[in-house]
């Protein structure tokens, strides 16, 4: 039991709050078998009002279009963003939360032994929480250029946030722990970057913003699109293309950026200093406006806070 269990014991399953000992996946279901389960981490966070969420919409847009991606069918029909939306609350209240944390929030094919088919499954939607905490050192990331590829789009799209795809990540992230790194970056097959295991990646060149594009094999991270919206409204290029391996080496700054990763400065890169191996000028100011962001202290996105329990 990790501390995150006894902080939070309650999680949502079934329609309802129950301990987490009783939250259980039968090891014949497609989830464990094959899985078979999509899923979003979204943060809540304290501001001066209470606790909010950020950009739950789009989560829950994402979750779904996750399901319609991978044609787990039965959630679509009986679940809304409002029941979303309370059973956050009913979580948040359930367990006495009162700082930063992060939810996790997976549909999972229950079916048992149903053969290799995504559709017609029976489903269940799972909800936890735990501590709020960057995934990549907050003083900056080492990356490794990782030997496996991002599953591409005509395999397991990466697109969709599916349990399963996560093995790719992990196979990824062990190479470059393994070799010492913090994290990895994944090519795709014809060796142009897609992004970290979890987490996109943004470099600036020449004062212009550059991400890999939306068809980069890559997860359309929220993060990724408020941060294209921050970038812009300060006046920065932005930039989404392919991606060349060399172009991070040669860029001026680089950073990292998910609800789990937030924005992180990569510092290396296969062995090369990136910048002048700290958080760069943009890396630092785009980071700042987000933090605001997520905790209420930025009036223009307010727009992407929904109220979850006032103070
Ligand atoms: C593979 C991958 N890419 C990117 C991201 C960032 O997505 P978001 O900004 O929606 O958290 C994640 C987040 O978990 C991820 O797993």
């Amino acid at each position: 039991m990790t501390n995150s269990d006894t902080q939070f014991p309650f999680v949502w399953m079934n329609g309802k709050v129950i301990d987490q000992s009783d939250a259980t996946l039968h090891i014949a279901s497609a989830a464990i078998l094959y899985g078979l389960s999509v899923y979003t981490v979204f943060p809540i966070c304290s501001t001066k009002d209470g606790l909010v969420g950020f950009r739950l919409s789009d989560h829950f847009d994402r979750l779904m279009e996750s399901t319609r991606i991978v044609g787990i069918d039965s959630h679509t029909d009986s679940w809304s963003f409002d029941s979303f939306v309370n059973s956050t609350v009913d979580l948040m209240k359930s367990n006495k939360v009162h700082s930063d944390v992060f939810v996790r929030a997976t549909i999972h094919a229950i079916s048992k032994m149903p053969g290799t088919r995504t559709s017609g499954l029976e489903s269940v939607l799972s909800m936890f929480v735990y501590s709020a905490k960057s995934i990549l050192p907050e003083s900056g990331a080492r990356l490794k250029t990782t030997y496996w590829r991002r599953v591409p789009d005509i395999s397991i799209p990466a697109r969709a946030k599916v349990n399963g795809a996560y093995v790719n990540s992990a196979l990824g992230k062990q190479d470059a722990i393994d070799s010492g790194y913090d994290d990895c970056v994944f090519l795709d097959s014809a060796g142009h970057v897609c992004e970290l295991s979890a987490a996109n990646i943004f470099i600036v060149r020449n004062g212009k913003l550059i991400t890999p594009d939306s068809t980069s094999d890559l997860l359309e991270g929220i993060n990724r699109k408020t941060i294209i919206e921050y970038a812009r409204n300060i006046g920065l290029d932005v930039q989404e293309r392919t991606v060349d391996l060399t172009e991070l080496y040669i860029a001026d700054e680089i950073f990292a950026c998910g609800t789990s990763a937030y924005i992180t400065p990569v510092i290396e890169v296969d062995a090369r200093t990136i910048g002048n191996g700290k958080q760069g000028a943009i890396t630092k100011k785009l980071a700042k406006i987000h933090i605001d962001t997520l905790h209420g202290k930025n009036k223009d996105y307010q727009k992407y806070l929904t109220l979850i329990a006032s103070r």
